[in-house]
């Protein structure tokens, strides 16, 4: 296993090791290498969005085909910003799913080529427990790292295809308690986005509308649900299309910054009400935000206020998609003993539990 290069910064329990993380389950091409699970040395990312923005959404065959062309110097480029060769990574961590097949076959096949050929530990992992281990991740030079999460914790994932709380014991140990029973949260800032007449990606878009809006103007209902921990969204959409209509029937000014706001006020209301009683419930030490739409930061807001339970959000950077957090992801169960083989395959649709 390689030296250890900036750690003493935290304790390690596990041996030391580092990790290149490969990620291209949708949208974005990106390779990082981390070390000790935690600290960042490299990380790249690059965004398809411009390529799909035109359609709206994520174009599948444009996706993957984008991948092939940004893969070989993504991966390059991680590995010359750690200054690093492939000689000197321990492992190969690679999303295999969910995501879209298409996209994940040219990540995971990058992986394979580079493990062959120089003869390293493969492991795969699932999307979203790497942006549940976005939680442990930090730029390496940073002189105050967030304290690691401590177990038990609940974790509630928020990203463009998942809403899920899960309750883990310990590493990989996900107690599923509920999820979406529709829509998932960045689906819906998605598709209102969309009502609304603002551009693809809806998170950021409603976020930047939001700022100059009433988040009182109006109360958007906030779904309750047959199971205690599920969610449920598209009543939440449906309710501004509604409203948006009215608006229009009745000739009065549509200020979409008021709808903006008050929809993402009633989504935030829902994720944090949920799982503030969650962390009660099951009496955890610590939260943890994740995946896209943790990048709100009414969303962060809300839960870096209050002081009942602290909270490991990751910073801007490692909330949407990136391959720090696969490499993160991929530590864990490096340590522990995983290793794939060559025959390896993606697995579009993948639950963390
Ligand atoms: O985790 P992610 O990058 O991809 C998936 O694995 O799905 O999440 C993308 C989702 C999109 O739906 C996007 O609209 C949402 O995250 N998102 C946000 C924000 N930034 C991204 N939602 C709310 N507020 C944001 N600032
Ligand atoms: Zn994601």
């Amino acid at each position: 296993m390689a030296g250890r290069k900036t750690e003493g910064k935290i304790k390690a329990k596990f041996p030391p090791a580092r990790i290149l993380g490969i990620e291209t389950s949708c949208d974005e091409t990106a390779a990082s290498v981390v070390e000790n699970g935690r600290a960042i040395l490299s990380n790249v990312v690059a965004s398809q969005i411009e390529l799909h923005s035109k359609y709206g959404g994520v174009f599948p065959e444009v996706a993957s085909r984008q991948h092939i062309l940004t893969i070989y110097p993504v991966v390059e480029q991680a590995l010359q910003q750690a200054h690093l060769g492939l000689s000197d990574v321990d492992a190969i961590s690679v999303t295999r799913g969910p995501g879209l097949a298409g996209s994940l076959v040219v990540g995971l096949n990058m992986a394979k080529g580079l493990s062959l050929g120089k003869n390293i530990p493969l492991i795969g992992v699932n999307h979203l427990e790497g942006h549940l281990y976005s939680a442990w991740v930090y730029p390496a030079d940073i002189q105050q790292p967030q304290p690691e999460p401590k177990f038990p914790l609940i974790a509630l994932l928020v990203s463009g295809g998942h809403t899920e709380l899960n309750l883990m014991q310990s590493h990989w140990k996900y107690q599923h308690l509920g999820g979406t029973t529709d829509d998932a949260a960045g689906e819906a800032f998605d598709k209102v986005a969309r009502l609304l007449g603002l551009e693809y990606p809806g998170g950021p878009s409603i976020q930047k509308a939001s700022a100059s809006g009433d988040s009182e103007a109006f109360h958007f209902p906030r779904a309750r649900t047959d199971g205690q921990w599920d969610f449920s969204f598209s009543g939440l959409k449906t309710a501004v299309l509604r409203t948006l209509q009215k608006l229009k029937e009745d000739g009065r000014a549509i200020i979409t910054s008021d709808l903006a706001a008050s929809f993402q006020a009633a989504v935030i209301d829902v994720l944090f009400t949920k799982t503030m009683a969650a962390a009660r419930e099951f009496n955890v030490r610590q939260i943890v935000v994740a995946g896209g739409v943790s990048a709100n930061t009414g969303l962060r807001g809300t839960f870096l206020n209050q002081v009942e339970f602290p909270v490991n959000i990751p910073s801007l950077s490692f909330c949407t998609d990136n391959a720090a957090m696969v490499a993160a992801a991929g530590y864990f169960r490096f340590v522990h003993g995983q290793r794939d083989g060559l025959e390896m395959d993606v697995i579009p649709n993948w639950p963390l539990s």
